[in-house]
């Protein structure tokens, strides 16, 4: 082995497939090896040392959905790549992946080239997912040329209608043309036609307010364009991923779609783990608003339970950032209100407080939950991911036993709120780095520099 410039000692190691007690060894930027806790380095180096007793070392989470200074309506979330990935990385995440969604008129190729030109002075790395609105008989072409500057996911809605919604035709023709690009469709199904009668039975009851949210978008809107789905998928061969899945039963009819011999995965995102409708009738339910809305006590249990039972693939965050004042602006209209929560930096936090060390799922689980699966599913495993020779040193020295409390004030995302605020945590990163390079020490930033570069998508990995 050549010489190595960095060192993490007396820690254990924790991979999707495996933990023990190991040195990491880094050599620019990268994981040189795992050696036998107490190895020497390799003659001519003079490594930095990174103490890493009491705490686990796992590779740096990977954000497969992560709004970026996000327009949807007349909103912009806040954040642009240098406030986000700075975020991420006090919260544990050194990938995140963006959306390059086409403004009205815009074909997906540009969206993707000016989205690519927006990512710049990040901490961490980041990808991106396409957008396909409107099929036409340019779209095939775009779609390769996306795939050939590394963006080989494309994401797609069945709701917001008038505003990124696509009809079945396009979810049709873009998965067959990404089946072709060995990428993969990642969808938001809600089925618009029968949101848009919840609206109207609330509307005419009054119920439009954000403590209505739950019964403005009902659960059988997921499920039925779930279904629906899972069937063009099927009629084309194509995988299909399923971004912020938030009932066990839609999961489990992804789970039943792959027992059939389909290619499909389900991605749950923190908040729907953790918080419930009890939001909506507190003193701010409009801090609570996102696409799908949370769900029935009943029901975050139910898609927790599928944390264990290995039927979800992937845990997101569908970060947003917008702050109190856009929520608070048309609180009393879903229908105008910006969707979405904070939250790329409590991800991690927030599922293994829960889960791990609240309910005892195992952390190579996690690990490969908020890591490595969603590194595989776009195409940049084990570069990210991973802990192993030749991975990027995206690093987390995360420490079990921490207990602390969510306070928007000492978080880092461009907003003034936390959904989570108040609540008591176990677990938290203490260190991390990026590319071998110690960004957050012992929880302050020590690192600002921007090295986070853009990262291409290979082939999407079939996990099925
Ligand atoms: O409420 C949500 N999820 N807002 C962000 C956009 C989306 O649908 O993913
Ligand atoms: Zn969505
Ligand atoms: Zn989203």
């Amino acid at each position: 082995m050549s010489a190595v410039d960095l060192v993490v000692r007396g820690g254990t190691v924790v991979n999707a497939d495996w933990r023990g007690d190991a040195d990491v060894f880094v050599a620019e930027g990268r994981i040189a090896g795992l050696v036998t806790p107490g190895t020497p380095v390799p003659d001519g180096s003079r490594p930095e040392e990174v103490d890493a007793t009491g705490l686990l070392v796992m590779p740096g989470g990977v954000d497969p959905h992560c709004h970026v200074g996000f327009t949807s309506g007349e909103f912009t979330s806040l954040d642009d790549y240098a406030r986000c990935t700075t975020a991420a990385v006090f919260g544990g995440t050194t990938t995140i992946v963006d959306f390059a969604i086409p403004r009205p008129g815009q074909g997906p190729l540009e969206a993707v080239r000016e989205r690519r030109a927006a990512a710049v002075e990040g901490l961490c790395d980041s990808a991106l997912h396409g957008c396909v609105v409107e099929w036409d008989e340019t779209t095939a072409d775009q779609l390769h040329e996306m795939a050939a500057l590394g963006v080989n996911t494309v994401k797609m809605f069945t709701t917001y209608r008038g505003e990124t919604m696509a009809d079945e035709y396009t979810v049709l023709k873009t998965m067959k043309a990404m089946r072709s690009t060995g990428g993969m469709v990642v969808i938001h199904c809600e089925a618009d036609h029968i949101i848009g009668e919840a609206q109207q039975v609330c509307g005419a009851r009054g119920e439009t307010g954000a403590e209505h949210m739950a019964a403005n978008r009902p659960e059988l809107a997921e499920t039925a364009s779930v279904a629906e789905v899972l069937a063009i998928a099927e009629a084309v061969g194509a995988p299909v991923y399923f971004v912020h899945q938030s009932t066990a039963e839609a999961v489990e009819l992804v789970a039943a779609a792959r027992r059939r011999g389909q290619s499909a995965y389900s991605e749950a995102v923190a908040h729907h783990l953790v918080l419930d409708e009890g939001a909506y009738t507190g003193e701010h339910p409009e801090r609570f608003v996102c696409c799908p809305p949370l769900r029935s006590r009943e029901a975050v249990d139910g898609l927790g339970r599928h944390l264990f039972t290995g039927e979800i693939t992937t845990v997101g965050s569908d970060h947003c950032c917008y702050d109190t004042a856009q929520k608070e602006e048309h609180r009393h209209d879903v229908r105008a209100m910006p969707n979405g929560l904070p939250g790329v930096e409590t991800r991690l936090p927030v599922v293994y407080s829960s889960y791990v060390a609240g309910r005892g799922l195992p952390v190579t689980r996690f690990v490969e939950l908020v890591a490595a699966n969603p590194a595989r599913l776009n195409g940049i495993y084990p570069r990210k991911g991973a802990l192993s020779p030749g991975s990027d040193a995206d690093i987390v020295l995360w420490d079990p036993a921490a207990r602390w409390t969510v306070r928007s004030r000492d978080l880092h995302m461009a907003t003034d709120y936390t959904p989570y605020e108040g609540m008591e945590m176990t677990g938290r990163p203490r260190t991390v780095l990026v590319g071998g390079r110690v960004v957050v020490r012992d929880g302050e930033l020590v690192d600002a520099r921007p090295g986070g570069r853009t990262i291409a998508s290979g082939l999407v990995e079939n996990l099925c």
